[in-house]
Parts: C-alpha cells; structure tokens; sequence
C-alpha cells in the first residue's frame, strides 16, 4: 500500500523537493519550502509505454491533422468598455481565454476590473467573484463608482462609452432585477466553479486567485498549490463554456507576481498595473500576451471616484511650459504608442571622493554610460560632478532612444545653458559617440508634431525630411553626439573647456 508522502514546495517558484533545505535549490529564495503531504493514492492515469503501443493494432484512429486543414473560427474579441484596457489587450478580451492582472495592493485592479464588469454588463453576461472584499463592499464601491461616472457625464456633455454604461447602470440600480452584473462574494473554489456552470457568464472577473481556496487541499489560501490548484480548474471551466476570464494576482514584495511561475504559463496574458502611489496615474502594460503584443501601454487616472482613460497621455510627461536649464525633451515609444518625456538633470560639483549618480526613471547603468561618452568624446569633466536625473511623471524609460535625451539634459545643465523651446531629441548614443537610428521614428516625429513642438534632433540617415516637411517640423540629422547636441543647443558645449 502507497504511503502518503510529504514534499516541500517552493512558494515563490512552484519547485518541489523531498527533502527541506533553508533555501530553494530552483530559484533561490529563502525561507520558501513548505511542507505539503500528497494523497496516497496515485489516480493518473499511466501513459502506455512504448513496447505496447507498437504492438497495438496498427489502424488506430488517428487524431491529428494537417495544420491546414484544422477549422478556424473568426476570434470574436469582447469590449472590455475602455478603449486603453482593450488596446493591451491586442483589442478586447477573447472568449474562453484567461487573463492575469497583477500589481501593488491599492493600486487599483479592483476599481478597473468592477469598472470594467459594469461597462461590459451592457452588453453580455458578466459575473464578479470577490474572494477579497464582501458584497456590501463592492456594492458602496459600485454604487460611488457610478455616482462618478454621472458627474463626469455631466461635464463632458456625455463622452465616451464607459461613463454611458455607468450611468444606465445606475438607472438600473432602481431596478434591479434588470441587472446584467451578478455578483458572488465568495471564497470557496468549488462553489464559484458551480455558480460559473450554473450562469455560464461570456466573462468572469475572480478578485483575487489568491484568496480562493480549494477545500480538498490542505494547505492554506494563497499557497503554491492552492493558487496553481484554483487556477487551473478555472481554466478548465473557461475553455470548456468560453468563459473569459480576469483574474486579479497579488505583487510580491519584490515586484514579482505572487504564486508560482505555472500561473504565468497557464494563462492567456498577463498585465500589470503600475504606478506611483504619490501620483494619480496609473499605467498598463501587457507582459505576456497570445492574443496581441506585449509592451504596449495603457494610461488611466485615479480620479475621487474611480479610474478615468487618459487619451492623450504626453500631456501627463510634459513638465511645465517654461523650458529651464537642464531640461531636455524625448519622444519614448512604449509599444506602438509614441510618448513625449520631459527630462531633467541636476549636474553639480561633487563634495565626495567619487560623485553620487542618481537616476529615476532611467536605468543608472544608462545614466553612467552616457556620462562617460561625453567626459570622453566632448571632453566635459565630469567625473567631478555629481549627476541627478529625474524623468517627469514617474514614467521608466527603458529604450536607448532616450540616450541623446539624456545627454542634451546632462549637458544643458552642466553648462547653464536652456534647450530653445519646442526642441525634442531623439536618438541612441553608441560607445564611441556616434548616433545610432532608433525604430519608428516616423511615429515619433508625428506625435511631437501633434503636441506643437517644431525641431527634431535625429540620427542621421532618417530618410523622413519629407515627412517632417509635412509636419512643419524642423528635422536637424546628426551622425554624432557633439553635432547634435550643438544642432539642438545652438552653441558647441566643448567649446570652453573647464
Ligand atoms: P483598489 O481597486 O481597491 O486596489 P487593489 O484592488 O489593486 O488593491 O483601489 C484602492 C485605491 O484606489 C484606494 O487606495 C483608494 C483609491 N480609489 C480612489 O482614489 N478613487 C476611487 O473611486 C476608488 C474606487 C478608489
Ligand atoms: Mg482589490
């Protein structure tokens, strides 16, 4: 008779080992092995080892065929209601898929994802399952969230569709019984998974798999096996009745999304929703995605009552109007979205033996690379001074696009000196000082245009000066740093050397 056995699972990768140790052998966390006892029965099924299968009767229906041959059904893709959510979502939610959305805890997933339910509950069936809060709760969020949207349909004379759907919900909630939201506060996997075969919603929003819990396993909620347990009969459910659903995860101390790796892989797409807890902005991004592109950005604002789509978003990264030493502006592209940044350097005499970098918003690597090329290529000592820069918004730029950026900012502060106004820089700066091409520069140039700025610093070899004709834009190719930066300066920064 077969033992139950006792193994130690990793909570932070899903690894598992017979043996504890203080830190996983996997992925090497600390502290992370808890111990799990398996049943003693082993109900999988065995595969049929290969001596059988060859003697098994050679007309066996077979059950693959030819890719071209396979059906295809047109992807019918859902309105989640707001237009940026959709866009990460390569255009809306596909029916029977899984989606995971991560982030900080208070960062708002619940308002976007009930927002997002009551929009959609206009059109089809939606189902929102809180694990987390009880339903008292979301309904006073539910019910503010609508008061909102009614003021703010009031202001803008009735724009946009999510507002719409908010107010006619509202007109709803004096009848209720017309409802198209239903909601389930509960915990309990096994009752969401029949009330999700009982109604079978076109989508499902679970606030949060984390606070699901299986009651035939023993470990506690939020678990390893828990959250891969719960998540991969929800998966099960969706594929079978085309459900979608949205799964809400929680974020780590660390920044990683809690639960094991296998939660990744088993879903459709991941987004995380980020921001910065002084600032009312919040920004989605795809991280995984099979139905669309990863990398591309949605905006939103937290407003008193509730989560606003910010349409034009360049707006939010813009400093002030008045342009001061130090500053320098860029055109990041996050996806296919083109944003205009506005850069900041503080570049001082140092008081220490090595001079303090800081960075926020760029990597300090970046930052020290781009130092270095122009202590070397423009002869600017500044291994003497200390260097701080700041991106406007809180926005990461990640891309090199932003290098001449960066260094015009480090420049014009070093040297006291203001970039003319309506200047944008955009361009990679290589090791040995030339300019390197950056990727969708028409795209750029057309959203600087559009914000009213009238140069562009570009590397050279754009091929675009009828395009930027076009835009009445005043296009300045440079093959290297020192060009470039005198084209946008309008005076050569090695000049008088210190
Ligand atoms: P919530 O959606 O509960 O975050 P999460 O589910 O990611 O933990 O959002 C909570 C925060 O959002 C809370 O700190 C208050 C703020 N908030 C607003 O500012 N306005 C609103 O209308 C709502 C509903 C929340
Ligand atoms: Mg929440």
């Amino acid at each position: 008779m077969a033992r139950p056995t006792t193994t130690y699972v990793c909570q932070s990768c899903g690894a598992q080992t017979r043996q504890f140790f203080g830190r996983c052998s996997s992925c090497g966390a600390w502290n992370s092995l808890v111990e799990q006892t398996a049943p003693a029965s082993d109900t999988r099924r065995r595969r049929p080892v290969a001596a059988d299968a060859s003697a098994a009767s050679p007309r066996q229906p077979r059950r693959s065929e030819p890719i071209a041959a396979v059906g295809e059904r047109p992807l019918q893709r859902l309105g989640s209601g707001y237009g940026e959510l959709d866009r990460v979502l390569g255009g809306g939610l596909v029916p029977g898929s899984l989606v995971l959305l991560g982030g900080d805890p208070g960062i708002g997933k619940s308002t976007l994802l009930l927002q997002s339910a009551e929009a959609m509950a206009t059109r089809c069936s939606v189902l929102y399952v809180s694990a987390e809060e009880s339903a008292q709760q979301v309904k006073l969020r539910w019910r503010r969230l609508a008061e909102g949207a009614s003021e703010v349909e009031g202001e803008m004379g009735g724009e946009g569709p999510a507002p719409r759907a908010l107010v006619r919900a509202q007109a709803r909630a004096e009848a209720p019984e017309s409802a198209g939201l239903q909601l389930l506060a509960e915990t309990d996997l096994e009752l969401v998974l029949q009330e999700l075969e009982a109604l079978r919603p076109a989508v499902a929003v679970i606030d949060s798999i984390q606070a699901l819990h299986d009651g035939e396993l023993s470990s506690a909620p939020g678990s390893v096996a828990q959250v891969r347990e719960c998540a991969a009969a929800l998966a099960r459910i969706a594929k079978r009745q085309d459900t979608a659903l949205l799964l809400v995860g929680h974020v780590t101390k660390e920044g990683m999304l809690a639960g094991p790796k296998v939660l990744e892989h088993l879903v459709d797409a991941v987004l995380t929703f980020e921001g910065d807890r002084f600032a009312s902005h919040r920004l989605l991004r795809a991280v995984k995605n099979r139905f669309g592109a990863t990398h591309e950005l949605g905006v939103f604002e937290m407003r008193g009552r509730g989560l606003a789509e910010v349409s034009n978003p360049s707006e939010l990264f813009l400093g002030s109007e008045e342009p001061s030493a130090g500053t320098a502006t860029i055109v990041a592209c996050e996806g296919t979205r083109p944003l205009v940044v506005e850069l900041q350097a503080l570049v001082s005499t140092t008081s220490y033996a090595s001079p303090r970098r800081t960075a926020t918003g760029i990597g300090t690597n970046r930052l020290h690379q781009i130092l270095a090329v122009l202590e070397k290529h423009l002869g600017l000592p500044l291994s003497r001074f200390d260097c701080y820069l700041a991106v406007a918004g809180g926005l990461e730029v990640e891309e090199p696009a932003a290098d001449l950026g960066v260094a015009a900012a480090v420049v014009a502060s070093y040297r006291d000196l203001t970039l003319p106004p309506g200047t944008v820089l955009i361009g990679e700066l290589g090791l040995g000082g030339q300019l390197r091409p950056v990727g969708q520069l028409e795209l750029r140039l057309q959203e600087a245009s559009r914000l009213g700025f009238t140069r562009a610093v570009v590397p050279k070899g754009s091929g675009l000066a009828r395009l930027a004709a076009g835009l009445d834009l005043q296009l300045l190719e440079a093959g290297g740093v020192a060009e470039a930066l005198v084209a946008a300066l309008g005076v050569n920064p090695a000049d008088d050397r210190a």
